[in-house]
């Protein structure tokens, strides 16, 4: 056949034209056990393992910050669930703001991609610029950031792999911190080991479960509920923390100038609870046993924007002691040991 060296001829440059052509990274697999919830990305920053891989080194880089010693892990520890055991992290100055650091737990759910305590990003992408121009915490500016990052031969192959260009930018350092903090995936709890049939809970961990699950006695599933398996309905409300002549953040207000948003906070997940105090948008509860028997356990207090489901306000819950040692036991499964420990997430510097 003489058409043979022909047709190898054209399939070797189309060969040779996809390779040096339009780069493709992999699709990362987030790797969701069946019954749980997919992850949502954005169609214009899909989840790569060449953009993890990039992301991951970004946001363990303390020349992020402008006197090169703090990191986004700084703040976001892996083993207190990517939060900070200090009530208020100190930022590259020592300064300190008043909210306490936020968990980063299965973040890729997000369905009204609000971000931070008040909800004023509206996406992981958007969230990520802010820290680094912060002045309470990193304190730099983005031209620079990015060009100590340029000035990095093995930033310069990374970008090429995960974004097939060397061109790098502010979007770009954005982009790939969201895919790293999405993988951020915790459902490897005993909680999750029970749900998927690998091992019993045990009386006081059962009976816990049932009263937040329960309207009449915990009620607290309305707002982090267990059915999704995610623990946090994500949606910022006010659930009664102060009367409103003590209100001093004004949360979700900040943002909308709505005066029926005022006081609201985001929602965190129960998810990892135990290891990622202090609690509450500013840190003022020590422990959960704190959070449930010197807040909840009372009904919250009564103001104008207090969420309807807090409803036992004026009245409080009927839990005996045991109860209440029996929902902090349930709240243990939720500790996700590997998730805590994953290689796969920590410092690769
Ligand atoms: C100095 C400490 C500090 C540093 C450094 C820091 N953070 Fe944070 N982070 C916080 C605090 C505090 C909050 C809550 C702030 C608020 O709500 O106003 C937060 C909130 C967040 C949230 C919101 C989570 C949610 O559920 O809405 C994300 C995401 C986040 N940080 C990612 C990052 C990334 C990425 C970096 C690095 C570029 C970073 N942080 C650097 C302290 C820090
Ligand atoms: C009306 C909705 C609602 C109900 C009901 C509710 N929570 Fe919350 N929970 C929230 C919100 C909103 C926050 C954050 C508030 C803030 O920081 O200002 C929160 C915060 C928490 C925190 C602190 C989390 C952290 O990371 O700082 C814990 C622990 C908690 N809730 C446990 C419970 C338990 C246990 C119950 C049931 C006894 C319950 N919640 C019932 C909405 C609710």
């Amino acid at each position: 056949m003489k058409k043979a060296p022909f047709i190898l001829f054209f399939l070797s440059l189309c060969l040779l034209w996809s390779c040096s052509g339009k780069h493709q990274a992999t699709p990362y697999d987030f790797n969701i056990p069946q019954g749980y919830p997919k992850p949502i990305e954005p169609s214009d920053n899909l989840t790569t393992v060449e953009g993890v891989k990039l992301g991951r080194k970004l946001f363990y880089d303390k020349r992020l910050s402008r006197d090169n010693t703090q990191s986004c892990g700084s703040c976001h520890q892996q083993e207190h669930g990517f939060s900070d055991p200090a009530r208020f992290s100190k930022g590259i100055k020592g300064q300190e703001g008043h909210r306490q650091s936020m968990t980063l737990i299965n973040l890729a759910y997000n369905p009204y991609q609000r971000f931070f305590w008040d909800g004023r990003a509206e996406s992981l992408e958007q969230q990520a610029f802010e820290p680094v121009r912060n002045p309470i915490e990193m304190d730099n500016t983005w031209p620079e950031v990015v060009k100590r990052i340029r000035a990095d031969k093995e930033y310069l192959n990374l970008f090429d792999e995960a974004f097939g260009t060397r061109k790098i930018d502010s979007t770009l350092v954005t982009k790939a911190l969201a895919q790293f903090m999405r993988t951020l995936i915790s459902f490897d709890s005993r909680f999750d080991k029970y749900v998927r049939g690998e091992l019993n809970l045990t009386p006081s961990e059962f009976n816990g479960y049932n009263l937040i699950q329960s309207q009449v006695k915990g009620d607290c599933f309305h707002c982090h509920n267990a059915e999704d398996k995610l623990f946090t309905g994500m949606r910022l409300l006010n659930n009664g923390l102060d009367p409103e002549s003590q209100w001093t953040d004004m949360g979700y207000y900040n943002v909308t100038k709505n005066p029926a948003d005022k006081a609201k906070f985001k929602t965190p997940t129960l998810r990892n609870i135990m290891v990622s105090g202090p609690y509450m948008h500013d840190g003022r509860f020590n422990t959960v046993k704190d959070v449930i028997e010197q807040h909840y356990f009372f009904g919250g207090n009564m103001s104008s924007t207090i969420d309807p489901n807090m409803e036992y306000v004026n009245q409080g819950l009927d839990l005996s002691a045991t109860d209440i040692q029996d929902i902090i036991t349930f709240l243990h499964t939720l500790t996700d040991d590997s998730f805590l420990t994953d290689p796969e997430f920590s410092d690769p510097n």
